[in-house]
C-alpha cells in the first residue's frame, strides 16, 4: 500500500522532524502543571504541518490520561468544544457506576451538572473540576486561530484561570505566522491574548532533506520497491523538505514505479506531484486574490528572490504607494514574506517556478 498521503489535515505514516518538540511536549503531559510545555503556540506556511502535529498531540495526550477536544477556530468554536467534550468523556458514564444514567443524551447535566445559561468558564471549569478528581486532563486544541476569531478570547481567559487555579489542562493553538503575530500584538482588540504572550513559542519549519531521503529510501525498500541512495537523494532535493511536497512526491513516484524504481518513471512522478502542488496549493492561492495581485506575484517571479520591494516598483512602472498597498495586502496572504527589511521572497518552494510557466 502506498505509504504517503498527499492530504491536508491527515497524519501521514510518519511524522518527521518533529522529535524534539513532541518530547517537550510528553515530558509536559507526564510531570508538571507548570511545564511550559503545556501552553504552545504554533506557526508557520501554509502545509507545513500544523493541523497535522496538534492531531499528533492529542493522540498523545491519550497515552497521558487526557480527554482533548480539537476545535478549529471560527463562529461555532464555543458549541463545538462542548459538543466534544461531552462526546468524548461519555466513556466515564460506564466506568462511574454510581451514575443513574437516566440517558446518555443528559450524560453531561447529570454527570458534569452542565448548565448551557452559565458562561464558558464556569460551565468548562464545572466539567474540569470533575474531570481532574477523575485524575483525568483536559487538554484543549485550536486550529486555525486567527484574532477576531469569535469566543477564542473567552477560551484563553478561562484556560489562564485554571492555570491559576492549579488544575490538570493544557492548550495547544495553531495558525499562520501572520495571524499568530496579530494575537500577539499589543491592542484593545487582543487584551484578552495578553497571557498568550507568555506561552512557548514553536514556528514549524521545513524539514531536513537528509532525514526525508532516508525516509524514501527506508519506505520504498521495506514496501520492496527498491529504491537506491542516489534516487532517494534526489527525490528528497526535490522537495526542499516542504511537509506537503515530501508527500506529494513520495506518493506519486510510488505510484509510477514498480518493484523497482526506475529513473524515467521517478522522474514522471516528480513531475506529477509538482503539478498536483500547483493544483492544490497555488491555483487555489490565486483564485483567493485580485488580478492586480497576481500580476505584482509576476513581475516578483522575475527576479532572483528575495527581491526589494523598490524593484518590483520599477518593473511595474507604479508608485510607491500603490507597491506598499500590494506588498501589504499580498504579505497577508502569506504568499510571500520578508526575510529582511525591504526584502521579498516566496514562501512556498516552487510558486515562482508555477508563476513563470503561467506567463
Ligand atoms: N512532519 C511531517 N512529516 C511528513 N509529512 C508531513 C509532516 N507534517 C505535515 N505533513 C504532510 O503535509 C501535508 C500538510 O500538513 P497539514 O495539513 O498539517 O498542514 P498545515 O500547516 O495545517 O496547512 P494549512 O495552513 O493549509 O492548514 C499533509 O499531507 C501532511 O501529511
Ligand atoms: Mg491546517
Amino acid at each position: 500500500m502506498n505509504q504517503f498521503n498527499p492530504s491536508f489535515g491527515e497524519l501521514p505514516y510518519c511524522i518527521l522532524g518533529r522529535e524534539q518538540v513532541i518530547e517537550n511536549i510528553k515530558l509536559a503531559f507526564e510531570n508538571n502543571l507548570n511545564d511550559p510545555y503545556r501552553t504552545v503556540l504554533f506557526s508557520g506556511a501554509r502545509g507545513i504541518g500544523k493541523t497535522v502535529l496538534l492531531e499528533k498531540i492529542v493522540e498523545i495526550s491519550l497515552e497521558y490520561g487526557f480527554v482533548s477536544v480539537n476545535i478549529t477556530a471560527g463562529n461555532t468554536m464555543i458549541k463545538d468544544l462542548f459538543d466534544q467534550l461531552f462526546e468524548r468523556t461519555q466513556h466515564l458514564l460506564y466506568e462511574q457506576k454510581k451514575i443513574k444514567s437516566v440517558s446518555i443524551k443528559n450524560f453531561n447535566v447529570e454527570f458534569f451538572g452542565d448548565d448551557q445559561t452559565l458562561g464558558l468558564r464556569t460551565r468548562l471549569e464545572r466539567v474540569l473540576v470533575k474531570l481532574n478528581e477523575l485524575g483525568v486532563g483536559l487538554l484543549i486544541t485550536i486550529d486555525e486561530i486567527y484574532k477576531a476569531a469569535h469566543g477564542l478570547g473567552e477560551i484563553v481567559i478561562a484556560y489562564q484561570h485554571y492555570k491559576r487555579e492549579g488544575r490538570n489542562v493544557a492548550l495547544m493553538l495553531a495558525g499562520l505566522p501572520k495571524n499568530v503575530s496579530d494575537i500577539l500584538s499589543d491592542s484593545e482588540e487582543t487584551k484578552n491574548y495578553t497571557f498568550l504572550r507568555r506561552a512557548e513559542r514553536v514556528v514549524l519549519k521545513d524539514i531536513d532533506i537528509e532525514e526525508v531521503a532516508q525516509l524514501y529510501y527506508e519506505t520504498f525498500n521495506a514496501e520492496k520497491k527498491s529504491l537506491t541512495k542516489e534516487n532517494a537523494d534526489f527525490m528528497a532535493e526535490i522537495t526542499k523538505g516542504y511537509p506537503f511536497m515530501v508527500q506529494l512526491v513520495g506518493y506519486y513516484v510510488w505510484r509510477k514505479t514498480g518493484d523497482k524504481v526506475e529513473k524515467a518513471e521517478m522522474l514522471a512522478g516528480i513531475e506529477e506531484a509538482k503539478e498536483r502542488l500547483g493544483v492544490l496549493v497555488f491555483s487555489a492561492s490565486l483564485n483567493d486574490i485580485s488580478g492586480k495581485d497576481t500580476e505584482f506575484l509576476l513581475a516578483m517571479a522575475n527576479f532572483e528572490t528575495p527581491v526589494a520591494t523598490a524593484d518590483i516598483m520599477k518593473a511595474m512602472g507604479v508608485s510607491q504607494g500603490y507597491i506598499q498597498q500590494y506588498r501589504i495586502r499580498l504579505l497577508e496572504t502569506e504568499l510571500i514574506y520578508s526575510p529582511t527589511y525591504g526584502k521579498l521572497d516566496f514562501s512556498i518552494p516552487y510558486f515562482k517556478e508555477f508563476l513563470l510557466q503561467k506567463q
